[in-house]
């Protein structure tokens, strides 16, 4: 018996399928963003329009039938409210076809469960950093078990200020990617460095930058951008490290594709001990599986169903962790 996810919280519309923990399909449709970025209508209208497609590969790739769906879970939130709605529709009209309970996950508890099990880790502390988001968390039991935030980003995602420079400098796409690639052979430059016990914020690097492309080279600013704000994440996840006293380290979300903040994070693991791990990029990226990871979880430990909602706002620490 098979748990089918179904993500829509952004830009990617995704279904993926897991049994017993063992990820069998994971499919997906991408908007593609252009210069005006994301417009939610029009993304929410693009994931309507692709939504049974992508459901039914990843049933068709995972071999299964509908009748074999045990359980469905959707992207509850955070994100945006149309994309998330068509994803909950969608899991919603599944369920009722099936007779399947519906689980709604938070995103963020997403992206760090399909790592923290493909490493088969027990406690972590957590990096999760993307465009919507940049928090350090680990479970913690009280008031209720629950992944707490140790410290966040007190403006932007870490994800959104990659983008919202490319855009700025021009670069296509304008993604982190991109900036990373420009970012090779650069010199360094002075940068603004904003970090608060373990919290941190963006936006001054951000509009640093932006006003540094009069005076300097794209691939000097880009270059001083990654390395301080990367830098930042590392210096507050450090100090979160030494306060919990974790022994694990997993860093997830589509920044957590960037191989460099991998090679700072890992060297600064090592130097404490610590074993580090970050998923492959397919699970970094958005995508169906790691929801389906999820309500499975929720599943197998006894979760109660829910009626279906979105929470644009959703935050990983009110959640409960039955598992
Ligand atoms: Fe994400």
């Amino acid at each position: 018996m098979a748990v089918l996810g179904i993500e829509s919280s952004a830009h990617t519309f995704g279904a993926g399928v897991t049994e017993r923990g063992k990820i069998l399909a994971n499919c997906k449709s991408m908007y593609k963003i252009g210069g005006t970025g994301m417009i939610p209508m029009k993304v929410a209208d693009f994931h309507a329009r692709n939504a049974r497609k992508v459901i039914q590969d990843a049933i068709t790739k995972s071999c299964i039938c509908e009748g074999d769906i045990e359980a469905i879970g959707y992207t509850k939130g955070p994100g945006l409210g149309p994309c998330l709605r068509v994803g909950q529709l969608s899991a919603k009209t599944l369920a009722d076809s099936v007779g399947a309970p519906l689980f709604p996950v938070n995103h963020c508890i997403g992206h760090i469960e399909i790592t923290r099990q493909s490493f088969g880790m027990k406690d972590p502390l957590v990096l999760y950093v993307s465009g919507g988001n940049s928090q350090i968390l680990a479970i913690a039991e009280e008031p209720f078990r629950h992944y707490k935030v140790y410290g966040e980003t007190l403006d932007i995602g870490v994800g959104n200020m990659l983008d919202n420079f490319a855009r700025a400098a021009g670069l296509v796409p304008a993604w982190g990617s991109k900036v990373a690639e420009v970012a090779k052979g650069g010199s360094y430059i002075r940068m603004p460095y904003t970090v608060k016990g373990m919290d941190f914020a963006f936006t001054g690097i951000l509009t640093h930058s932006i006003k540094a492309l009069s005076g300097s080279g794209v691939s000097d600013v880009a270059y001083s951008l990654q390395e301080t704000s990367f830098a930042m994440l590392c210096e507050a996840t450090e100090r979160a490290l030494m306060l919990s006293g974790k022994m694990e380290l997993l860093a997830c979300g589509g920044v957590a594709q960037s191989s460099r903040l991998k090679a700072m994070l890992g060297a600064m693991a090592r130097a404490h001990g610590v074993r580090f791990g970050a998923a492959p990029d397919e699970f970094n990226a958005d995508n169906g599986a790691m929801i389906a990871v999820v309500a499975e979880e929720m599943l197998r430990s006894g979760s109660e169903p829910e009626p279906p909602a979105i929470d644009q706002r959703s935050r990983p620490d009110a959640v409960r962790i039955t598992w």
